[in-house]
């Protein structure tokens, strides 16, 4: 069984997308053991209660080091045996002692095809405004292993969405995630579960 742990910020709609997509057995072999919040007011928190999951709030700023931050983050994954860290909707960096204890085993997902709108301040709606102002034809979502920067780990998926001429921000961020985040980590994250997914150096390989 693998013990994941889901980190949100947010709505949770991804965190959602999880969690049906283990209820419907699409993803097997693995639970949501912990949901960890970086602040109280997500409601993202909600679904995990309505669904039965332990959650924690753990917020950077009550910290006075990032040493401090990364050992409650550890200690909470430790306490629930946590094998995949999913950042779903996660705002907070997370330090070096946590990236490197959980070297390829932490997925982010992202509103943007890497490298493009991605890295520090790229978050929420920020991607979906950027794309719509360069005037591209084709946004999307990404799925990557969490290194030490914003956005910068291996590519594990990408899926591509229609731009559309009357686009606002809001209405791309709804079809991107329709499309795009509510598919591709829900896949990315069965993939691991299979051992199917194997790192060769910047390149992510899905094993048959
Ligand atoms: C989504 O666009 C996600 O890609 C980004 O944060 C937004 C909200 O995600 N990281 P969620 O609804 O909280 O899962």
């Amino acid at each position: 069984m693998v013990n994941i742990a889901v980190f949100v910020s947010g709505g949770g709609t991804n965190l959602q997308a999880l969690i049906d997509k283990i209820n419907g057995g699409y993803i097997t072999g693995a639970k949501i053991a912990v949901v960890v919040s970086s602040n109280y007011k997500a409601y993202a928190i909600k679904r995990a209660e309505e669904n039965g999951i332990p959650y924690r709030v753990i917020s950077k700023k009550d910290f006075s080091s990032i040493e401090e931050f990364d050992r409650a983050m550890l200690d909470v994954c430790e306490e629930y045996g946590i094998n995949l860290v999913v950042l779903a909707g996660y705002l907070s960096m997370l330090g070096q002692g946590f990236v490197s204890a959980y070297k390829n085993r932490i997925l982010n997902i992202h509103p943007s095809l890497i490298p493009s709108f991605c890295g520090k301040g790229y978050y929420g709606i920020t991607p979906h405004e950027k794309a719509l102002e360069y005037g591209v034809k084709i946004t999307g979502a990404t799925v990557h292993f969490v290194d030490f920067e914003y956005d910068s780990g291996p590519i594990v998926l990408q899926k591509a969405v229609e731009v559309k001429d009357n686009d606002t921000p809001e209405i791309l961020q709804k079809r991107v995630m329709e499309e795009a985040e509510w598919e591709i980590l829900p896949l990315a994250v069965k993939l691991f579960c299979e051992g199917k997914l194997k790192v060769e150096g910047r390149k992510v390989r899905i094993l048959p």
